[in-house]
């Protein structure tokens, strides 16, 4: 028999499951009811250096490490590998305000392919699952960019999707979503409302649904960052910055750290140099109108991390705009927030009110205006530059997502202040 290119381990009681085919089949849950699994590759990490020298396409670039087991089977638009922008206005703040000397380098999705979102990877990493392994439709609760980036690359795929919206989305996703063929189901409540309703018809349908932010499909494509990083850097940053409503992306790069530090040693060989792969320090962002995870961070700070701290986090009932930012019971937290610990990290809070006059200078120094979580995010680079969180000589990276191409509301606001 061939040798498998992956294996599946559940997070809680180690069982191996085989493949993906055999995930969907289980209901994507252990015999031991854990959801959570982690993918182990049995690849040659040391022709990892090989895909970090030179330009890369897309996702499947990283083939080799991804849990698809024939390339035929990709759908790709050419996602996830966006050249990192240095923004030396962010610099400049750094110095001129604080006598700072940082580099700042800047992840953009809308110039990613496919729908220019967060979720472009994750998507494209499932529509392809689904075609290998046969998956004949799919569903998710959605506030926005999972729905968009599905929607899109299950079209692609020939595998339909029906998506659970809370009735507070912004229109202009759900016309983009609609336009793809997918059928798009409003709930009358918020965010728990859809998520129950999807799972409520996944389970009397038979569909295969997500499992979320700990979903193994988006996890280890979010983890290519970690690849991206080396590829494009030539180094890890040492401090990684976003907007977090679920936290995908540090277990991800976490998961990547992790996985790299077991598979090879902790360095990878890159254009004739051994780089050391760790965790950048995190720092996630909140805007005030929906931070349950900096409400609980600061309660833990301030009680000095007692055992089982990062089960105390508090539900919050989102007061925001941002419908992509609107988790307001932060489930996850009890999985992220150690990660951020351990990496000398920590979450901050931002106001959404200031981020129309962030955006105009943007807009003015870079020439486009980021999406409002994208925002969320810029603020909380500067939100950390004021708490004392960035040193000398760090080298940051800014994690900032979509533009604002759906978000006309937020578009109109900006643009009345110009
Ligand atoms: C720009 C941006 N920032 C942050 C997030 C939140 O990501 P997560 O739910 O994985 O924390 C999203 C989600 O789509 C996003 O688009
Ligand atoms: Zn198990």
């Amino acid at each position: 028999m061939e040798k498998p290119k992956y294996h599946l381990y559940c997070t809680k009681c180690g069982n191996e499951i085989s493949d993906f085919g055999e995930w969907f089949s289980m209901g994507q849950k252990c015999t031991c009811g854990c959801a959570r699994a982690e993918i182990r590759y049995f690849a040659d990490y040391s022709r990892l250096g090989e895909l970090l020298e030179g330009s890369a396409d897309g996702l499947f670039h990283y083939f080799d490490f991804l849990p698809l087991n024939e390339r035929r089977h990709a759908v790709t638009l050419r996602e996830g590998t966006v050249p990192l922008e240095e923004w030396k206005y962010l610099e400049d703040i750094a110095l001129r305000q604080y006598g700072l000397r940082i580099s700042v380098f800047v992840s953009r999705s809308d110039l990613s392919g496919g729908t220019g979102t967060f979720k472009d990877p994750a998507a494209a990493l499932g529509a392809s699952l689904f075609r290998e392994w046969g998956v004949k439709g799919y569903c998710l609760a959605s506030t926005g960019n999972s729905a968009t980036a599905f929607s899109r690359y299950l079209a692609e795929a020939g595998v339909p999707f029906t998506v659970f919206m809370p009735c507070d989305v912004n229109p202009d996703s759900v016309e983009v979503i609609r336009s793809h063929g997918s059928s798009v189901v409003i709930s009358e409540g918020g965010y728990g409302a859809a998520k129950q309703e999807a799972a409520a018809f996944s389970a009397s349908t038979g569909t295969l649904m997500t499992a979320g932010n700990i979903d193994p499909i988006r996890v280890e494509s979010k983890r290519t960052l970690v690849f991206e990083y080396l590829r494009q850097l030539h180094r890890m940053p040492d401090v990684y910055i976003q907007a977090v409503a679920g936290g995908t992306a540090p277990l991800a790069l976490d998961k990547g750290v992790r996985e790299l530090a077991s598979e090879c040693g902790g360095t990878v060989r890159v254009a004739g140099q051994d780089i050391p792969v760790t965790l950048p320090r995190m720092i996630l962002a909140q805007q005030d109108t929906c931070d349950p995870m900096v409400q609980a961070w600061e309660k833990n700070t301030a009680d000095g991390f007692p055992s089982g701290w990062e089960k105390d986090y508090p539900s919050v009932t989102p007061r925001t705009r941002i419908s992509i930012l609107t988790a307001g019971t932060p489930g996850n937290y009890p999985l992220v927030a150690p990660i951020v610990r351990r990496s000398g990290g920590a979450f901050v809070r931002v106001s959404e009110d200031s981020l129309p006059a962030l955006a105009r200078e943007v807009l003015r120094e870079q020439g486009i205006i980021p999406g409002p979580a994208s925002m969320v995010c810029i603020a909380g680079f500067l939100k950390a530059l004021e708490q004392g969180l960035l040193h000398e000589g760090d080298v940051v990276s800014v994690n900032m997502g979509e533009g604002s191409a759906r978000a006309g509301w937020f578009r109109e606001i900006v643009g009345e202040g110009c």
